[in-house]
């Protein structure tokens, strides 16, 4: 069953300085999803610690992958957490992280830059039992690609749930929010800083000015797909 849900948010002038505010609500309902406190975790794309600061419960050990530096220093630090500064998708990082035993796979708004999806879906069966995901899909800035005729980046959310389905069985929610803003140019700044965008600027400097010109809308969408999901061949 594929539940959907709606939420909006405004983005006032106390909060302007904060680019990551869907992010943030995003990883709350990770860790909202995670049941039976697991002790020993493993977080890909771990960021500055979001999935981190919101653990509630006695852990063991928590493992913490990010491939940026500036993000890694980022992470908080304790005898508890390893920090590795590497890329999830690479095969030697997997072999290692395979000998560990994790309770559970955790990853928020990070694995929609995937280069092979499917591949890491298979992997994170392999290596945790359990895993709560969640994914920014191309409902994500819907207008604006619509406005500018690009095609998004991002994945489909039926897309993603296929490639998920040949190695989990899972429940999947698609979220959306709308983020509302006083004028334009804010929207577009807040693009640019959230990250959302995966840094890929499409547009030069006149398409940008016409697009923020013609954007129709007084608020930013966003569409993420959370899976919490259990994997079909289990480990011993
Ligand atoms: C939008 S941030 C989310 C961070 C955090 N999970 C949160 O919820 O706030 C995505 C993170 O994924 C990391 N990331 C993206 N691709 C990665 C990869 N292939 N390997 C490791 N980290 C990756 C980025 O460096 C970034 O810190």
């Amino acid at each position: 069953m594929i539940l959907s849900y709606e939420k909006e948010f405004s983005k006032n002038a106390s909060s302007y300085n904060e680019y990551n505010i869907i992010q943030k609500e995003v990883a709350r309902n990770v860790v909202s999803l995670v049941e039976n406190a697991p002790k020993r975790i493993l977080d890909l794309g771990c960021g500055s610690g979001e999935i981190y600061k919101l653990i509630n419960w006695n852990i063991e050990e928590f493992t913490a992958v990010d491939i940026s530096y500036e993000m890694c220093k980022l992470h908080p630090k304790n005898p508890n957490i390893s920090v590795i500064n590497e890329n999830y998708e690479d095969d030697n990082l997997f072999e290692r992280l395979k000998q560990e035993n994790f309770d559970i796979v955790l990853s928020s708004s990070s694995l929609q830059w995937c280069s092979n999806l499917d591949k890491m879906a298979k992997k994170i069966s392999k290596l945790s039992n359990n895993c709560v995901l969640s994914l920014f899909c191309d409902g994500t800035f819907k207008t604006i690609y619509q406005t500018s005729k690009l095609k998004s980046f991002l994945p489909n959310y039926k897309e993603v749930i296929k490639i998920f389905e040949k190695y989990f069985e899972m429940e999947c929610d698609i979220r959306r929010y709308k983020l509302y803003f006083e004028d334009n140019i804010s929207k577009f700044r807040y693009i640019k800083k959230s990250g959302v965008s995966g840094g890929k600027r499409r547009l030069n400097y006149k398409e940008t000015k016409e697009l923020i010109k013609s954007y129709p809308l007084d608020y930013l969408e966003f569409e993420v797909l959370l899976l919490r999901a259990k994997s079909l061949e289990p480990r011993a």
